[in-house]
Formats: structure tokens, C-alpha cells, sequence
């Protein structure tokens, strides 16, 4: 799967993708990584990227000429593209929206704006308008970078074959269940007997009490579209059981 990125960082995207499993995605083929910087398409002596706001105001707005023409050269390279851009102001992220652009297997092309923002001429040229979360970043290369990452996973042989992208935590609308390995005692906190007495029946019973415990105590508003299954509820009083005892205790 295709991924490029138009940024006036490049450097940024290439530091961050030579690094564990996107960087051997990339070395064996899985995925590429390019960068298509708009500054290279500009005209003038200064290599100018950005101008003041019309109507005034603070800040520098990017202007849409070498954007543009950044994203012409994209379209040139990959037509059936998914242009991406990465801005405060787009719907959040949820693992659906990974899951579906995974899916298509179409290249992604992010725009990454910086300062105050793109120009709306620019931002009209994008398929979809993508922010990851309520705060404010300084720029669209963390996004991009968050949002590839998340979609790696999905390419078939990105991880290995023991962990699969759809086993874990959000696609089954829970947190993950407490891991551990050795040693037994650590500083005198414990690994749970449960975990070391090989009935497989109670560690499966318990890891699913503690993703519900998790997703309870740190995600509620999950369990509102959580595949619930039968036995649940048992685990669901006992949780809340534990949780009046230990706030009296
Ligand atoms: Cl996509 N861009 C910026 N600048 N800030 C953000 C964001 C994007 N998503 C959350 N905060």
C-alpha cells in the first residue's frame, strides 16, 4: 500500500518510518513511504509557502499554488489516491474509519498543513478532512504519521502472525485485558495466581472481566457499542461488586 505525504517536513516522515515494523513493512515491500514537498513547486526566489490572512488576523495561511500543484503530482503518481488532510477542524478518528480506508488498499495522500492552516482552496481539493483528537497540534505530520500507522496494521503480513490487527482491543469495543510476564514478583507486586495455574478456562474467564473492568472504569462510553457476550453481566456485577468494597475498604 501507497502512502504519501505533501509536507514541508519530509524529514520528519522519513525519521519516523526507519523505525521497527514500518520500516521492515517498508524494506520488504508491504508498504512504501513518499514525500512530495510543496516548497519544491514554488516559483518565486524565497520559495514562499505561506502569506498573511486576507481580512487580516494573526499568522501565516499556506498558500495554494505549490500545495496544489503538490497534490497534482500525487494524483499523477497514484489517480485512485485518497486525499487526506489532516486538520483540527476534520471528523476524529475512530478505528472504523482505519479499518475502511485498510480496506480499499487505495494509496492515502495526506496533505499536512502547519500554522494557522491551509488555504480553503486547498482544503476543498481533499476527499476526507481528518483530526485525531480534541487538542491542537502544531502541525499535520504527527496525524498523518498516527493515521498510517494505524492502517499498516490492517496490510496483510505488516504484523506477525500472532498478533492480527482484528483481535485487539478497540475492534471488539473493550480496552485490553493486564499483561505479565516474569518474573512472578516484582518488587513485591505479583503476578495473579490465576495466570500461572494453567487452567486455561479461568484465564480466559478472567481476562475478559478485566477488559470489561478496564473499558468500565476508563472508557465507559465504549460499552455502549460493545459486543456483549453471554455471562458478561455476571462478570459486569462482580466488577462493580469489587469496586463498592474496595471504595469502602
Ligand atoms: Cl489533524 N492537525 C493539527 N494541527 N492538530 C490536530 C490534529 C490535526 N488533530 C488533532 N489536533
Amino acid at each position: 500500500m501507497k502512502f504519501i505525504f505533501i509536507t514541508l517536513f519530509p524529514e520528519l516522515i522519513e525519521q519516523a518510518c526507519g523505525h521497527s515494523i514500518i520500516k521492515r513493512a517498508a524494506d520488504t515491500g508491504l508498504l512504501s513511504v513518499l514525500c512530495i514537498n510543496p516548497r519544491d513547486f514554488t516559483t518565486d526566489k524565497h520559495r514562499t509557502v505561506d502569506d498573511t490572512p486576507c481580512g487580516g488576523g494573526v499568522g501565516m495561511v499556506l498558500k495554494p499554488e505549490p500545495f496544489s500543484a503538490a497534490i497534482a503530482a500525487a494524483k499523477k503518481i497514484s489517480p485512485q489516491g485518497l486525499i487526506v488532510a489532516l486538520t483540527p477542524g476534520g471528523k476524529t478518528l475512530c478505528q472504523n474509519q482505519v479499518e475502511t480506508m485498510a480496506a480499499g488498499g487505495q494509496a492515502l495522500i495526506f496533505l499536512c498543513g502547519h500554522y494557522e492552516g491551509f488555504d480553503e482552496r486547498i482544503l476543498s481539493q481533499a476527499d476526507i478532512k481528518v483530526s485525531i483528537g480534541d487538542y491542537v497540534l502544531t502541525g499535520g505530520e504527527l496525524p498523518a504519521l498516527v493515521i498510517m500507522d494505524a492502517v499498516a496494521r490492517f496490510i496483510p503480513g505488516v504484523l506477525g502472525k500472532a498478533q492480527s490487527a482484528e483481535e485487539e482491543s478497540f475492534s471488539a469495543s473493550f480496552l485490553e485485558y493486564p499483561q505479565y510476564t516474569r518474573p512472578v514478583d516484582f518488587q513485591g507486586a505479583k503476578v495473579p495466581d490465576v495466570l500461572l495455574s494453567g487452567n486455561h478456562a479461568d484465564i480466559k474467564r478472567w481476562r475478559r472481566k478485566e477488559a470489561i473492568r478496564a473499558t468500565y472504569c476508563c472508557r465507559p462510553d465504549l460499552l455502549a457499542q460493545a459486543n456483549l457476550e453471554e455471562g458478561d453481566g455476571k462478570l459486569f456485577l462482580e466488577i462493580i461488586e469489587e469496586l463498592k468494597v474496595n471504595k469502602n475498604e
